[in-house]
């Protein structure tokens, strides 16, 4: 597969952090184990935070569910002015000019609402919202950051899916500060 999309042209890249036991946030919903400081690695890279810069800016679009939106809201909000779509059953009041709102079928969310007008689109959860696109086949690449630490219990990543996938691994980083990043493309549809 090429680094677009398969079907739309943009591509649709789910990115999470991981504990090492597959959580993405604790019982009580704190992902404060993310900031951590650890032990160091060494031979792991660093980003500049000009790098780190860089790399957002050309994100073009965030998506996700309804409780990481609630959530980042309390946590202070993280994705600055990029255009970001929150998919939810319930009314809201009204949020700040990047965000709208989305309910309904999540397919015609990426194929006719955003892939003609973004390119580079991120999904950043939660569990429930990346479960649904992986079930759909509407996740183009998955970037998964490990992060060093076992959590024990809380939210599971991932739920069981109807049939195996065989995923393509594109790249891994190892970090100076323990996490890894995976990179991996879908198989063709
Ligand atoms: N470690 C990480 O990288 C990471 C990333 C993101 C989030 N998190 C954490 O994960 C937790 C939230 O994840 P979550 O799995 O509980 O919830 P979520 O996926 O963020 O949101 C689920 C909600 O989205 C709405 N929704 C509407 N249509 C949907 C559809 N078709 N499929 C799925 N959801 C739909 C529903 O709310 P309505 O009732 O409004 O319809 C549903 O309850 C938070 O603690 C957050 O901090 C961690």
């Amino acid at each position: 597969m090429s680094d677009e999309g398969s079907v739309t042209g943009s591509r649709v890249t789910l990115h999470v952090v991981s504990s090492l036991d597959g959580f993405i946030a604790k019982k009580d919903n704190s992902v404060s184990w993310m900031d951590m400081p650890g032990s160091v690695y060494e031979s792991g890279a660093s980003v500049t935070e000009e790098e780190a810069a860089a790399f957002v800016k050309a994100i073009d679009c965030y998506v996700l569910g309804a409780r990481t939106y609630e959530h980042a809201l309390e946590l202070g909000w993280p994705y600055g002015d990029t255009p970001t779509v929150v998919v939810s059953s319930r009314e809201w009041p009204s949020a700040r000019g990047s965000v709208e709102f989305y309910a309904g079928d999540l397919e015609a969310l990426i194929k006719t609402k955003l892939a003609p007008r973004f390119r580079n689109i991120w999904l950043v959860g939660g569990a429930m919202l990346c479960q649904r696109f992986l079930e759909f086949g509407l996740v183009d690449e998955i970037r998964l950051m490990v992060a060093p630490v076992l959590l024990g219990d809380g939210l599971r990543l991932f739920g069981s899916l109807p049939t195996e996938e065989q995923w393509h691994l594109k790249n891994v980083v190892a970090y100076r500060n323990g996490f890894v990043e995976l990179t991996y493309a879908a198989p063709a549809r």
